[in-house]
């Protein structure tokens, strides 16, 4: 089975796992776990930020975000596609208890002047206290929900300064920035530096088995170790799969771009499929979203025929690229995809 369900289906390899069974570990709630620190030290580092705390999950690393961002109450603007809005099982609200105010980003990409709008300062015709505040911005590059898209560094910019303007926050969601990073070439640190909170993932394109990060300033990261062990992420021996999480960031960033010449082939070609509507604009990094007039029943055949992706809706399928899909399967799901849309 070719699985392109997800760039979070990858298996560790035998020298990812080599490193791990070997990795010193301590107690990561007491703090003494040497390889959480040292993986923490090193996205710290990569991101330009004063410190990092590593998590079990992109989830919870977003989740803590908000809470150290804002006070139960509190208005949060993100694009309405959001995974933080639309995948997080409704942790914004129980969590945080923060309303989510959604504007209607392109691309997932919105500006300043949606900001704005939709975070209006106080205004001298009311008294003090009557709206609920406004405290924080969110935005998610690479861009899950609008297909993999890469967030221009400028528009980050100006969203940001825009936000600052207004005294508010910024989060920057970037489950999947190592993908923005390959496929601009804009450093990671630039585009950290557009916002107050970043969290990274190393279960998606870089093939670790768990664990996300937290980075931002120290004394926000030292209360997010407060939530952090609160929501019940406090997970001892962790060194072990903090050195799969190492590797994968040494080993595993500079082949993303060949993801993203995977799922580029593999939209072109189903675009040339009658009956397969795809956005190629959308296609910038290892997604691929294409529309069929049956996406239950097209995904059902491609699984018969050894290709998994994921019905998202009642036409939409997604395919994600990643390192257990070599060039070679990437022509084989081609063939089964051709084969499929043809009925041959
Ligand atoms: C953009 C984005 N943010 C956050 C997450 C959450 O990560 P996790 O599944 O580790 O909780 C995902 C997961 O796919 C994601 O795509």
């Amino acid at each position: 089975m070719i699985d392109l369900r997800s760039d979070t289906v990858t298996h560790p390899s035998d020298e990812m796992r080599a490193v791990m069974a070997s990795a010193p570990v301590g107690d990561d709630v007491l703090g003494d776990d040497p390889t959480v620190i040292l993986l923490e030290e090193r996205v710290a580092d990569l991101l330009g930020k004063e410190a990092a705390v590593y998590v079990p999950s992109g989830t919870m690393a977003n989740q803590i975000a908000l809470r150290v961002h804002t006070r139960s109450g509190d208005r949060v603007v993100m694009d309405a596609d959001s995974h933080i809005r639309v995948h997080e099982s409704g942790a914004p609200a129980s969590l945080a208890g923060v309303t989510i105010v959604p504007v209607a980003g392109i691309h997932g990409i919105f500006t300043a002047d949606q900001v704005v709008a939709a975070a209006p300062g106080p205004s001298p015709d009311f008294p003090p206290g009557l709206f609920d505040p406004t405290t924080l911005v969110t935005m998610e590059n690479t861009h899950n929900e609008a297909g993999g898209t890469v967030w221009p560094l400028e528009s980050m910019r100006s969203v940001s300064d825009g936000a600052r303007d207004l005294g508010l926050a910024v989060h920057l969601d970037g489950a999947r920035l190592w993908n923005a990073t390959a496929a601009s070439g804009i450093r990671l640190d630039r585009y950290a530096d557009t916002a107050d909170t970043v969290n990274v993932c190393f279960s998606k394109g870089l093939g670790a088995p768990v664990g996300s990060a937290l980075a931002g300033p120290r004394d926000l990261i030292d209360r997010g170790r407060w939530f952090k062990k609160m929501y019940g992420g406090g997970f001892r021996q962790a060194g072990i799969i903090a050195a799969g999480a190492l590797y994968a960031l040494e080993h595993n960033r500079d082949r993303l771009v060949d993801d993203h010449a995977n799922a580029r082939r593999f939209a072109e070609a189903a675009a040339d499929l009658d009956g397969v509507t795809v956005d190629l604009e959308s296609v910038q990094t290892n997604m691929v979203f294409f529309d069929v007039d049956d996406a239950s029943a097209f995904a059902g055949r491609l699984r018969s025929a050894g290709v998994d992706t994921l019905a998202l809706g009642p036409t939409r399928i997604r395919a994600v690229f990643h390192l257990d899909v070599s060039d070679a399967d990437t022509t084989t799901a081609i063939e089964i995809l051709h084969g499929v849309a043809t009925g041959r």
